[in-house]
């Protein structure tokens, strides 16, 4: 089984698009959430996820939008958009974020969150030390994390205790070895933070333990044009050119 995992894609539909044209041979996706926030087609890419049939978790924009999480967790920006987003939802479409889980197992040892495992919809896992305290605290042998907007793998050496990240940005391969665990982010599809403006996914071959991250490039000037039509704050779009 091949698995396509896509996260915070953030109201981007020129990104969701390019992604699904880009991807090939996969049997089912799953979403690690903030599928809204920041841009301007929420209604868009939450019937896109509904389309394809994806298994989806929340962020901690899906749930800020419906109520779930507190609007002064974020800047500005990031409000303002939070406001705009669920002004424009379809009833069913807020009703799909409002019943959305904060994690699940994919398989016995792999677990998908948002953000941590300990913190679900909030805690970035940006450093080594939060690495460690999660390998720690859990026991799943994958995790597969979205939140940070950063492309990139924590991974765990059970014989040595050492802890390695590799940064993703410009895409690449994963083999999963049996002494080691991971915590995985493949990236954002619709708002990269990590240098590069190509949207970002991953697709996860269980059979050969294998995971790639991929980066594909899109037509960032008509995203950032709906935004500055949605009257949305403007450095959204601006940052879409930098991936930053
Ligand atoms: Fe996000």
């Amino acid at each position: 089984m091949k698995i396509g995992i896509f996260s915070d894609i953030h109201s981007n539909s020129e990104a969701i698009n390019s992604v699904l044209k880009n991807i090939k041979e996969v049997d089912k996706f799953i979403c690690l959430g903030d599928i809204v926030g920041y841009g301007a087609d929420p209604n868009y890419c939450i019937e896109k996820i509904k389309d394809l049939n994806c298994r989806c978790i929340g962020g901690n924009h899906d749930f800020a939008v419906v109520g779930k999480v507190n609007i002064n967790y974020f800047n500005y920006a990031a409000r303002t958009a939070i406001l705009w987003t669920s002004n424009q939802l379809k009833k069913e479409n807020f009703n799909f974020l409002l019943n959305l889980k904060k994690k699940f197992e994919l398989e016995d040892s792999v677990l998908a969150v948002h953000g941590s495992p300990q913190n679900p919809l909030l805690e970035y896992i940006l450093d080594k030390d939060t690495a460690s305290l999660i390998f720690n605290k859990f026991d799943f042998k994958i995790y597969f994390v979205g939140h940070s907007h950063l492309a990139g793998c924590f991974s765990f050496n059970k014989n040595t205790n050492q802890i390695d990240y590799i940064n993703f940005s410009n895409g690449g391969c994963i083999e999963i070895n049996k002494n080691k665990r991971y915590i995985i982010n493949c990236g954002s599809v619709g708002q990269p933070r990590d240098g590069n403006p190509k949207a970002s996914y991953g697709i996860y071959d269980q059979k050969n333990e294998i995971v790639n991250i991929y980066r594909v490039s899109y037509p960032i000037n008509l995203t950032q044009d709906k935004i500055f039509n949605a009257g949305l704050p403007r450095n959204l779009a601006y940052r879409l050119s930098y991936g930053r």
